[in-house]
């Protein structure tokens, strides 16, 4: 497929499974521009643009990235299937790794310098032996867990096997022994009950309807053991009622984040301690993303 670009335009250079792991390009940098100044275009654009890019396929039912000894294929919820970022097939798009690649750079709480700064300080005198992001993409936070805590066990978990082969990868690459990546529904996972010292996620919850969020924080619950961290970064929940409509209005006009609305309507920190969670902390908040944390009591 051609891109339809002007002669003064970027071009876009060849991305394969093996040059992903390049800077992001001039094309790619000025897409993101395009994104804020004409999102209509952007969406074409993008569609063509990720229609071209390495796919990260493998067996239909997930046998490849699923826990050893562990039913595939998994149950997918519904919500999975709506376009999001863009995206037709939404993350379940074998293709989409370059762009959430890339896009660790347009969002605070995805560049690793300050994910790790944060979680650093967030966990400050722990040491967690077995940790789990939920949601970990192309797994970002979980490498920054597994160079924090060398001794510790990582898990990072996503509903999109090409995520998981994907990250399979890059841990290969980085030389990191401590973590591992499995296709798991966070909804309704196989591990056991108190199995972790802490659970984590970023910038998962705004990306489904707020039910959904709500079970994958009662799993997060199940998970995590008596006295153990709940940490998370996600989609600021703003004061005011009118700042939660502008992003409700927001969610809905571009496209790129249809779930927005529904992740006001969630209201995090209040489903966080609904859940059971306790000493339920907001550390900080810029406007798009907040630091918060939990416990779940002893
Ligand atoms: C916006 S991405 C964030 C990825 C990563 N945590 C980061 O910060 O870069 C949201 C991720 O949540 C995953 N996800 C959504 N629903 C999920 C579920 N029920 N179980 C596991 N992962 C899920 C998506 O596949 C996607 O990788």
């Amino acid at each position: 497929m051609v891109l339809e670009l002007k002669t003064n335009e970027p071009q876009p250079t060849t991305i394969t499974r093996e040059n992903i792991y390049q800077d992001v390009t001039p094309f790619e940098r000025w897409l993101f521009q395009v994104a804020r100044e004409d999102p209509v275009r952007a969406r074409r654009l993008l569609v063509e643009w990720v229609d071209t890019l390495p796919a990260y396929d493998g067996p239909e039912d997930g046998s490849d990235v699923v826990p050893p000894g562990s039913p595939a294929p998994i149950r997918i919820p519904e919500y999975w299937w709506t376009p999001v970022h863009f995206q037709p097939g939404g993350f379940a798009n074998p293709k989409i790794i370059r762009l959430s690649y890339i896009s660790r750079e347009q969002y605070t709480f995805t560049r690793e310098d300050v994910i790790r700064e944060q979680l650093s300080t967030l966990y400050a005198g722990m040491s967690p032996r077995r940790i789990l992001d939920a949601g970990t993409g192309t797994g970002t936070s979980a490498f920054v867990f597994a160079e924090l805590f060398p001794d510790a066990e990582v898990i990072g978990i996503d509903l999109s096997a090409p995520y998981i082969r994907f990250a399979r990868e890059w841990a290969e690459r980085r030389g990191l022994t401590n973590v591992k990546f499995y296709q798991q529904n966070a909804q309704e996972t196989v591990f056991e009950s108190d199995s972790f010292d802490a659970v984590h996620f970023a910038y998962v919850l705004h990306e489904m309807y707020a039910e959904d969020a709500r079970k994958i924080l009662r799993e997060l619950f199940r998970l995590v053991r008596p006295g153990g961290m709940l940490s998370m970064f996600d989609g600021v929940y703003p004061d005011t009622e009118e700042e939660r409509e502008a992003k409700r209005r927001h969610g809905k006009m571009v496209g790129a984040e249809p779930f927005l609305g529904e992740y006001m309507d969630l209201n995090v920190e209040k489903a966080i301690a609904d859940t059971g969670f306790v000493n339920v902390t907001r550390h900080l908040a810029v406007p798009d993303g907040m630091v918060v944390t939990a416990r779940k009591p002893n």
